[in-house]
Formats: C-alpha cells, sequence, structure tokens
C-alpha cells in the first residue's frame, strides 16, 4: 500500500512539473513576441509589426530540421524559429535573382534590417520593369537597400542613399550583391536633416522610398527632400508603407499640397500601400 502511494504521488509530482514547464514554454514564446512588438519596433519605427515577414520570395533558411536531442527534449522547441529582424542572414529571390541581405539589429537597428515594404515594392517593380529600366533611380532610406538592387538588376542606373551611420552597412550589402554583376549601383549619403546638394543627384527620374514614412519628427525633413528631389512632375515618386498611426496619414496630406498622390498598390497580406507621387504640373 506505501509502495503504492509513494509512486501515486511521484507520478503526481511529474505530472504537475510537466504541466508547469509546458506552460512556461507557451507564455515564454508569447512574452518574446510583445516584448518585440512593444519594446524594440514600436520605440524607433512605431509599428507593431515585425520587418519583413511574410516575404513571398523570401527562402526561409534558417529552418533548421529537428535534431535528435530536440526531438527529446520535454517541451517542443523549434530552434528554427526566429523573429525577422533577428535573422542575421536573409535571401530573398527577385527579378531573377537571388539577394543576400545581411541583418543587424542589434547595432544598427532599422537600418539594418529588410521592411515588408522593401519587399513589396522590390516587387512592384519587377512587375512594371518598363518603368524602371534605363531610369535613372534614387532610392531615399534605402537601409539595406534591397528595393534598389532589384531596380539595379532590372536595369536601372541607382544611386541608394542613407544617412551616415547607415551607410557602411548599406555599401557592404551592395557591393556584396552586385560582386559579379555588371549592374549600375551606388551608395552614397543623404541625410534628409540636411540641404540637398542638387548637383549630387541630376535627373532623377525615379524616386523610391520603402518604409520611410515612420517617425513624425522626420516629416519636414523627407518632404524638403522629396521637394528638393522632385522639382517637377518630370520626377515620379514612389512611396510604399503600411500605415500604422493618423500620423503616417498626415504625412501623405502634407505631400498633398505640392502633388498628386494615389494609392497605386495593395498588398493585402502584408498590409502594404504603395503611392505614387507625382508634382503638379
Ligand atoms: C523603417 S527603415 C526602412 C529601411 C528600408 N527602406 C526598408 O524598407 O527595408 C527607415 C529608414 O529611413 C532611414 N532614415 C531615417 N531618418 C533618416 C534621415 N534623416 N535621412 C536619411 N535616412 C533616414 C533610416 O536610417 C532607415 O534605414
Amino acid at each position: 500500500m506505501l509502495a503504492l502511494l509513494t509512486f501515486l504521488n511521484a507520478a503526481l509530482v511529474l505530472l504537475t512539473f510537466e504541466a508547469f514547464i509546458l506552460s512556461r514554454g507557451i507564455s515564454t514564446a508569447h512574452w518574446t513576441e510583445k516584448y518585440f512588438e512593444s519594446n524594440q519596433v514600436k520605440v524607433e519605427c512605431g509599428g507593431p509589426e515585425s520587418p519583413s515577414s511574410h516575404a513571398s520570395c523570401e527562402k526561409d533558411f534558417t529552418q533548421k530540421p529537428v535534431s535528435m536531442s530536440t526531438s527529446l527534449a520535454l517541451v517542443p522547441f523549434d530552434e528554427g524559429r526566429v523573429l525577422p529582424h533577428e535573422k542575421t542572414v536573409r535571401e530573398f529571390s527577385l527579378a531573377g535573382h537571388v539577394f543576400t541581405i545581411k541583418q543587424d539589429w542589434n547595432s544598427l537597428g532599422v537600418a539594418a534590417v529588410v521592411w515588408d515594404s522593401a519587399v513589396v515594392l522590390g516587387e512592384y517593380l519587377v512587375m512594371n520593369e518598363a518603368s524602371v529600366k534605363g531610369k535613372n533611380v534614387l532610392e531615399l532610406g534605402a537601409g539595406t537597400g534591397l528595393t534598389g538592387l532589384v531596380a539595379a538588376a532590372l536595369g536601372a542606373n541607382v544611386t541608394v542613399t542613407e544617412r551616415e551611420e547607415a551607410l557602411p552597412n548599406l555599401r557592404a550589402t551592395v557591393d556584396q550583391n552586385c560582386a559579379d554583376k555588371s549592374w549600375v549601383i551606388s551608395a552614397t549619403k543623404l541625410d534628409w536633416t540636411q540641404p540637398v546638394d542638387d548637383s549630387d543627384f541630376p535627373a532623377v527620374d525615379l524616386i523610391i522610398g520603402a518604409d520611410v514614412i515612420y517617425i513624425e519628427e522626420t516629416f519636414q525633413d523627407l518632404l524638403r527632400t522629396i521637394l528638393s528631389l522632385a522639382k517637377s512632375d518630370q520626377t515620379h515618386v514612389l512611396l510604399s508603407c503600411k500605415i500604422r498611426y493618423d500620423r503616417d496619414l498626415r504625412f501623405l496630406n502634407l505631400l498633398r499640397n505640392h502633388f498628386k498622390v494615389n494609392e497605386i498598390f495593395y498588398d493585402k497580406n502584408r498590409d502594404i500601400k504603395i503611392f505614387s507621387v507625382v508634382r503638379f504640373s
């Protein structure tokens, strides 16, 4: 009888322990998502979503097969489940090329991860190759430069631009992806807070900007930069973004004082819109 009671007691302890571990496992995963949502992206980007997360053109090579040790673990744990911004390398297949993008969220934050807007705008350029090929394209706030690289692969003459701090990473990404290509693409500094020297960027046909509408404090500087670069209706501007807050709409309204602004594309899955922006003639 005593032996039976001891056995039942031990079984009860084991079951309680396993239930505890399982509940911890679930809540830890939940906490990780919440932490990312509330503490990391929101602080700088104002967005509750992760950087590029549903990219259909992306090969997720961080997914690892479940190892023997993993399968023996008490708690099901998927080692490969890494949030998009945490991945150090990502690959995107666009315009018939595979783009390898190194990410460095911890050091450079928003400028060194690929955002959904960049992928959607890249896909849009692929669908509208004729409007890119042979054109002088300038990318604002290029980050990792994925969209500019796609434009270059489509035959555009591209200048990807960024703030001083983000420029070395952008240059490295461009160099890595263009090493064996004859694409025309260069990376240069263009900080919206500083006046634009027109002579640095002559005859721009197309300005592209992915997820550059995100911090209200930058809106006036961004508007002034776009006005300096798009002096006439000969320069077309394409902005892709997720409308996260009312302030994002306020920026579009600021643009409407000077430009015709039209939503021309919507990616429902990723909730990303593309706006065509053309100066009043
Ligand atoms: C949300 S990230 C988007 C990056 C990239 N376009 C993408 O979609 O993957 C916003 C970008 O705007 C850039 N940015 C912010 N303020 C800027 C400024 N004053 N001048 C130039 N770029 C700026 C950031 O460095 C960052 O790369």
